[in-house]
């Protein structure tokens, strides 16, 4: 199958005239995505988080599809992309007080709600559960692209199952090119990880995917408790330490025993570049230290070495480039990852060390 790249790249600055241009040349590449979308095609779309690889929510060949092209285990659930709140009414019957104070506050946005789904969301879309999950981008030419088709769209992240998420249409290319029906080209998405997974099917509302909107914002707007799925913390790996003059010890923490996550795609190994990957904790002058002593070490062994080195005063920054970073350390070679951890007592923190743990394996050593 040939990929099309469909530009819809929207105008920053120009003259009327180049705006112009580019805003017809927009809408030409969203009006064709819709049609692929119609007649039950995939297109990769721009988020703000990361993109994602669409197909219609509601026409179970096209969920297959989806699964299919990205290799993706059959039981983990897709999130379905709305534009206008009416269209939850085509996918769930039980929306709460709570879910419209949320829809209120985030939508459109990095919040995903779950609900228990209507009999018309086919067993394809949510992996055979009897709940759906949804979300509103926040993407212009998205929200377009949905209208536009009048399609609820299911999609999951655009990259092969197990490859860190794209945050540009690059990376969505040097994946699925020739699995796909077409790839949306817009800007780099501004939040760089997945949005925050929150199951209103619960007494309590449970965060199952930690991301860019807090537990801590959703209490604030809901005016009650919001709870963590515990496996978010069971899989955390023991702490590794090591004494300052000793040399530091690498393993694989093994998995940790404890409840299975309620978010199926949770389990599964994710996010992992090709390269071995360290993270190490401590404080900033002990990290860098080590890092430099581990990267000496591994390129006396003739490895090819990368650092990842973020800074706590800007998760925003790491959030937006922790995968990129990833996956250019795949395209130039890199054998051997160092990372230093960021404060997971933040929540933007936390939701970034969920991704790096799975990253690196749960590589964890403390210097
Ligand atoms: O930011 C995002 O959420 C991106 C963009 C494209 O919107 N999408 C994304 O989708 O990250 P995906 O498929 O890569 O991750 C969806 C996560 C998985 O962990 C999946 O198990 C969970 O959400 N999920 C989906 N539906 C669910 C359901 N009904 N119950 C529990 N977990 C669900
Ligand atoms: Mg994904």
């Amino acid at each position: 199958m040939k990929t099309k790249l469909l530009d819809a790249r929207l105008p920053r600055e120009g003259s009327l005239e180049e705006m112009q241009t580019m805003r017809k040349r927009a809408a030409a590449a969203i009006g064709e995505a819709a049609d692929i979308l119609k007649r039950g095609g995939l297109v990769a779309f721009p988020t703000e988080t990361v993109y994602g690889l669409g197909g219609d929510a509601l026409n179970p060949a096209a969920a297959a599809a989806i699964y299919a092209a990205k290799g993706r285990p059959s039981d983990n659930p897709l999130i379905v992309h709305i534009a206008q709140r009416d269209q939850l009414t085509q996918l769930t019957g039980c929306v709460s007080e709570t879910a419209e104070k949320l829809m209120d506050a985030f939508w459109p946005g990095p919040l995903t709600m779950i609900f228990k789904k209507k009999e018309a969301v086919p067993d394809g879309t949510t992996g055979g559960l009897s709940t759906v999950a949804v979300r509103m981008p926040d993407d212009p030419v998205t929200l377009a692209l949905i209208r536009e088709s009048g399609l609820c769209i299911a999609g999951p992240s655009a990259n092969l199952s197990g490859s860190p998420s794209p945050t540009s249409w690059e990376h969505v290319y040097n994946d699925l090119n020739g699995r796909i029906d077409a790839i949306l080209q817009s800007g780099e998405s501004r939040v760089g990880i997945e949005s925050t997974v929150l199951d209103l099917t619960e007494e309590i509302p449970t965060v199952l995917r930690p991301g860019w909107v807090t537990p801590e914002e959703i209490g604030a707007v809901i005016g009650g408790r919001v709870e963590m799925d515990p496996a978010l913390f069971v899989n955390r790996p023991r702490d590794v330490s090591a004494g300052r003059d000793e040399q530091p010890e690498i393993r694989l923490l093994e998995d940790c025993v404890g409840p299975a996550p309620k978010a199926p795609g949770m389990k599964y190994r994710h996010y992992a570049p090709k390269a071995e990957m360290v993270i190490l904790q401590g404080s900033q002058e002990a990290v860098h230290r080590e890092a430099k002593r581990l990267a000496q070490e591994q390129e006396t062994r003739g490895k090819k070495v990368a650092m990842l080195l973020f800074s706590d005063e800007d998760l925003a920054a790491a959030a937006k480039t922790l995968f990129s970073e990833l996956r250019r350390c795949d395209e130039e070679g890199v054998d051997f990852i160092v990372a230093s951890a960021v404060e997971a007592s933040d929540s933007v923190g936390f939701a970034i060390m969920n991704r790096m743990l799975k990253s690196a394996g749960y590589h964890v050593v403390t210097v």
